[in-house]
């Protein structure tokens, strides 16, 4: 069967039928807490109708790296290019919609205060209510997209700012069980990337390479710290050294030392993940497992996952590959959940708080 048009999508679903005469709610989702400008139109919290990124990754592969002023900048010139582009996609008017969501934090202050002011300018103008979106309560929110998933659950955050355990005790209630000490996942993988040549981000180049090396051919440090909190500081700087003091050579012999590198070093990424996780199963049980965020689109993360759910007999849930990384369906679907539920409803005085936790 064809694949339903975005405009084709939204006139089933606001159709009155005998059986059901009630209208979904339609929420309008804004993202721009790092370098993506991304609107997404979501009906339910669970089914996306339209969405839309524009992407730096140009822009960031020229400097290395994502430059604050430059990413708010390019929030300024596209996000109403692209928020009319979803609108116009559905057919969907202002009247149709039930809220703003857009994401408050955390991220980078200048590039979250563009989407911020741009949502706020927009309730003004419509009189729909403003949702306040914390950036991490959207990756987790991001599982509920197309199925019927239900907290409790546990949720594996791993991006390129954050890497947490969190037990999703409701929809917005939150309790962090396990975070880094220091760098998150993300982080350790783009740095290592860069410092090997392999662009910016590289945790895809590094997942590539660690799939086809021996994760046992390079004794990397892991900090041993209490259950419920990782470290991955100490790990970055042994790499570091390990490749100034030693040579990876040339062709077809350094494909195969990369790849040994590589594996090596994400199985050292990956092992207090999957400790802490196998900890915070026993002690919650919680029997299902949501993972998002960037670092979750790793093949090599996905396989330990896997063993972790066999062995521990929970149901393992990750979103389809465009909701883990940064989107605004997933801020939609949490703002759904959170004006259903009266929680975090702005008149208009929100502001963008950087460092923001669950
Ligand atoms: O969630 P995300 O798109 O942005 C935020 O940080 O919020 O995550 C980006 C991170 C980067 O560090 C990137 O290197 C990593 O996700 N990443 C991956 C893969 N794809 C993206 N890491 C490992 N394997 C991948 N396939």
């Amino acid at each position: 069967m064809a694949t339903k048009t975005p405009r084709e999508a939204a006139a089933e679903i606001t159709a009155k039928t005998p059986t059901n005469d009630k209208q979904p709610t339609m929420i309008l989702g804004i993202e721009t807490s790092c370098d993506d400008t991304a609107v997404a139109i979501v009906a339910d919290g669970r089914r996306v109708l339209a969405e839309h990124i524009a992407s730096q990754d140009e822009l960031n592969r020229l400097y290395g790296g994502v430059v604050p002023e430059l990413a708010s900048r390019r929030h300024l010139e596209m996000l109403v290019p692209v928020t009319k582009k979803v609108l116009r996609e559905t057919d969907l008017t202002w009247s149709d919609l039930s809220g703003v969501a857009v994401t408050y934090g955390p991220g980078l202050a200048g590039a979250l205060l563009t989407g911020l002011s741009f949502a706020k300018a927009l309730t003004l103008a419509t009189g729909l209510p403003l949702i306040g979106v914390n950036h991490l309560a959207g990756h987790i929110a991001a599982n509920y997209i197309d199925t019927d998933l239900e907290p409790p659950f546990l949720a594996l955050v791993v991006s390129g700012g954050n890497s947490q355990i969190v037990r999703v005790n409701d929809y917005v209630d939150f309790e962090i069980r396990a975070d880094t000490r220091d760098d998150a996942a993300g982080e350790v993988l783009d740095k290592i990337a860069r410092e090997l040549g392999l662009g910016f981000p590289g945790g895809a180049a590094i997942d590539a390479y660690a799939l086809k090396g021996i994760p046992t051919a390079l004794d990397f440090p892991r900090a041993r710290l209490d259950t419920g909190e990782f470290s991955y500081s100490g790990l970055k700087t042994a790499a570091l050294q390990w490749l100034r003091r030693n040579d990876l050579g040339e062709g077809e012999l350094r494909e195969g030392r990369l790849a040994d590198f590589c594996a090596s070093y994400m199985q050292a990424v990956v092992d207090p993940l999957i400790d802490n996780l196998r900890a915070e199963l026993s002690a919650s049980g919680y029997g299902t497992l949501g993972v998002s965020g960037g670092v979750s689109a790793s093949r090599f993360l996905r396989c330990e996952l896997q063993i972790l759910a066999e062995e521990t007999g929970i149901k393992l849930h990750i979103p389809a590959m465009r909701y883990c990384t940064d989107n605004a369906a997933m801020i939609a679907a949490q703002g759904y959940f959170q004006l259903k539920l009266g929680s975090g409803i702005y008149p208009g005085d929100l502001d963008a708080v950087a460092n923001l936790t669950l």
